[in-house]
């Protein structure tokens, strides 16, 4: 057995085990122990506690007065792709809308030609950057979807590099099926019948190699409607996946209602949100997951989380990792714009992204917070006196050493 302690913790952010996701005032609730100390048994947190109790081992880091949190869970991430898309980005600074530049075949059509040019390995190799890019800032578990195959082979070589990934991180990584993103141009006047490549075709492979925990569906006008989007959903339901919807992103879309009713894991984006897609979240179980980085790049208006925090949703942060909407994975920035735009608190912007993150992608039994058991997947900050000096220092990176299941990276 390996055994690391970490000394003289300015502040240990982030303890606690709770049983549900945190809402309302709760969420500002950021449980910290100032002068701390804390052990590591091979992967796992074996314990933690004030340094007047700190125990003797043999290998010690003097943390020296920095702070130590948990890695970042982030919830929701299209992070494998087979290219960038800047030949859109001027196209959209010119004003171009995002709904255009898709009418046009640009936008997911435009990076599924590209997936499905590329082989397994280039997919693999790409991702495999983009993962070790994110784990900097400080990541330690990503969920990650399909969506840019849109053909039962291209789908399906996308899910096999997740899978692929999943079995060669340090990261934890949680599959998520989205071939529900857009419609083939070959669909474009049969969404019906793309539909039923998905549940018929694609759903019993995908289930059949276990390629998948989560099935996502776009549900947006110009995409698929809360109906189709239902159906969808409840055929991977019936193939054992649970469903994370992409809803209220351009358009009040119906998506949050249809994935409450659904039972959805979270909904996902909710730029556009009314009184009834905000009071149905509130009552629900499904956690609403907000992407600041894409209402950011998008210049979208923000997802209203006061309003859904006071009217007691259950809220994530994700980065929406991707080449469209956000081509960044950079979780300390997002804490930055959901804190200036969005106003939330740093602690409830961390909170968001650490244990409500891991509630978001299925992990909060091994990670998203400091308890005993749970993953080793740390940041370690560069000095800085207080928690909300993450997302004041914007566009610099908080953490001098990440540790994943253990290990430092
Ligand atoms: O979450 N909104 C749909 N999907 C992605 C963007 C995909 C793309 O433009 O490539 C998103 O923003
Ligand atoms: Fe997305």
């Amino acid at each position: 057995m390996s055994a690391t302690l970490i000394k003289n913790i300015g502040i240990l952010a982030g303890i606690g085990d709770p049983s549900a996701p945190l809402r309302g005032a709760a969420l500002a609730q950021l449980e910290q122990l100032s002068n701390a100390w804390l052990l590591v048994e091979d992967d796992t947190i074996a314990g933690y506690g004030p340094m007047d109790t700190c125990p003797g081992a043999p290998t010690a880091v003097d943390a020296a007065g920095c702070m130590l949190l948990p890695a970042w869970c982030d919830s929701h991430t299209h992070l494998v792709f087979a290219a960038g898309r800047e030949h859109e980005f001027r196209d959209k600074l010119a004003g171009v809308s995002y709904a255009e530049i898709a009418a046009r075949g640009g936008g997911i059509q435009a990076s599924a030609s590209a997936v499905q040019a590329a082989t397994e390995e280039m997919l693999f190799t790409g991702a495999w950057t983009r993962l070790e890019e994110i784990s900097k800032t400080g990541t330690g578990a990503v969920e990650i979807k399909s969506g840019y195959g849109l053909t039962v082979e291209a789908e399906l070589k996308m899910l096999r590099v997740i899978k692929k990934l999943r079995e060669r991180s340090s990261l934890l990584i949680k599959s998520t099926f989205l071939g529900a993103h857009s419609i083939p141009a070959i669909y474009r006047h049969d969404t019906e019948g793309y539909i039923r490549e998905i549940i018929e075709e694609m759903l019993p492979v995908i289930a059949a190699e276990r390629l998948a925990d989560y099935i996502d569906v776009f549900c947006e006008e110009g995409f698929f409607n809360p109906d189709q989007t239902a159906r969808i959903c409840r055929a991977g339901i019936d193939y054992g996946l649970k469903p994370k919807i992409h809803a209220n992103q351009l358009n009040v879309s119906g998506g949050v209602q249809t994935g409450v009713a659904v039972g959805a894991v979270s909904v996902d984006h909710l730029e556009s949100m009314d009184d009834a897609a905000i009071a149905s979240l509130a009552g629900a179980s499904t956690i609403g997951c907000m992407l600041p980085g894409a209402a950011f790049f998008l210049r979208m208006p923000y997802p209203p989380a006061r309003e859904m925090i006071a009217a007691n949703c259950a809220l994530a942060l994700g980065s929406d990792f991707n080449p469209g909407s956000c081509p960044t994975g950079n979780i300390p920035l997002l804490l930055s714009l959901a804190c200036v735009n969005m106003r939330m608190m740093p602690e409830e912007a961390i909170n968001a992204v650490t244990i409500n993150g891991a509630f978001a992608m299925g992990v909060n039994k091994e990670a998203g917070s400091i308890a005993v058991g749970k993953n080793a997947n740390l940041i370690l900050t560069r000095p800085m006196p207080a928690i909300s000096s993450i997302p004041y220092y914007f566009g610099s990176n908080p953490a001098d050493r990440v540790m994943l299941r253990g290990q430092w990276q």
